[in-house]
């Protein structure tokens, strides 16, 4: 299933914890939408990704239904890997094979039914944008930073899977340009929900979730209202990340002329 074929993704509520019913009518998703999801632990943001995940029909423990295109999706849809519409992208999302770049991706092309070599290239130049570390095509998947692995899985989702919805569960978010793959999220057209405990990515979503006790607790639509905000913690943010970057190569910090 390509993003041409779908149009909407359609969850229907379920229950809390407590077995009350969710409150909210439907949240529908739509290619190019994104979406933040938070709440404290255990609130049930998880639970929420993975019922997208699995196309829930009132079969999981929240009770929840999940439409495509304003129906239940039909089996294979769902099952055949190939035809599969979602891409995850977890905290413990590895690639285990040492393989490099290249045949990694190669792999999952083939997997995917992919005979077409440029989509291999693409999606390591891809990876690059979204990180400052350049990927080579001949490095080792297991070589690669945290960074660069979450680049490439993210570049990887994009090209490769060409699934129209990408679910991400509290993948860090340290080195990527977060703007850049959010944009990009955009411009292809992709639905994507992230779960984030990531201010900035948080508030560059058009929708924020926000879960307490299993249940959808309510959508905020910020509308540009967040603006100012957004633009004064992706400052800090930015500030935050050149301290660490200077930890991180052994400087000895103190506050120099023009920072403070
Ligand atoms: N609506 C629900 N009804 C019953 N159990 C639920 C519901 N939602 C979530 N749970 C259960 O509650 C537990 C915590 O949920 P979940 O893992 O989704 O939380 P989380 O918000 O992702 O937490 P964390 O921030 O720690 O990752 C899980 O065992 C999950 O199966
Ligand atoms: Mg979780």
């Amino acid at each position: 299933m390509t993003s041409d074929s779908i149009t909407s993704i359609t969850v229907l509520p379920g229950r809390a914890k407590d077995g009350g019913q969710e409150t909210f009518d439907e949240i529908a998703i739509r290619p190019g939408d994104t979406i933040s999801i938070v709440g404290p632990t255990g609130s049930g943001k998880t639970a929420f990704i993975n019922d997208i995940e699995v196309f829930a029909r009132g079969d999981t423990i929240t009770g929840r239904t999940i439409l495509l295109n304003g129906e239940l999706p039909p089996d294979d849809t769902v099952r055949d890997p190939a035809q599969k519409p979602i891409a995850l992208i977890t905290q413990n999302t590895k690639c285990f094979a040492d393989l490099t770049v290249r045949e990694f991706l190669e792999m999952h092309a083939r997997a995917r039914r992919i005979g077409d070599d440029s989509r291999v290239k693409s999606t390591i130049s891809l990876a690059n944008e979204f990180t400052g570390e350049k990927i080579g095509g001949s490095m080792r998947i297991t070589a690669l930073s945290g960074g660069q692995t979450r680049s490439l899985l993210i570049a990887d989702a994009i090209v490769i899977s060409s699934a129209p919805i990408i679910l991400l569960d509290e993948v860090e978010s340290g080195g990527i340009f977060k703007e850049k793959v959010t944009a990009s999220l955009r411009d292809h057209r992709k639905a994507v929900l992230f779960v984030t405990h990531d201010p900035v990515l948080a508030l560059l979503a058009d929708r924020r979730i926000v879960m307490t006790n299993g249940a959808v607790e309510k959508v905020l639509v910020p509308n540009g209202r967040e603006k100012e905000v957004l633009l004064r913690i992706s400052t800090m943010d930015r500030e935050l990340s050149a301290f660490r970057e200077r930890i991180r190569a052994g400087e000895l910090l103190t506050i120099q002329e023009g920072t403070r």
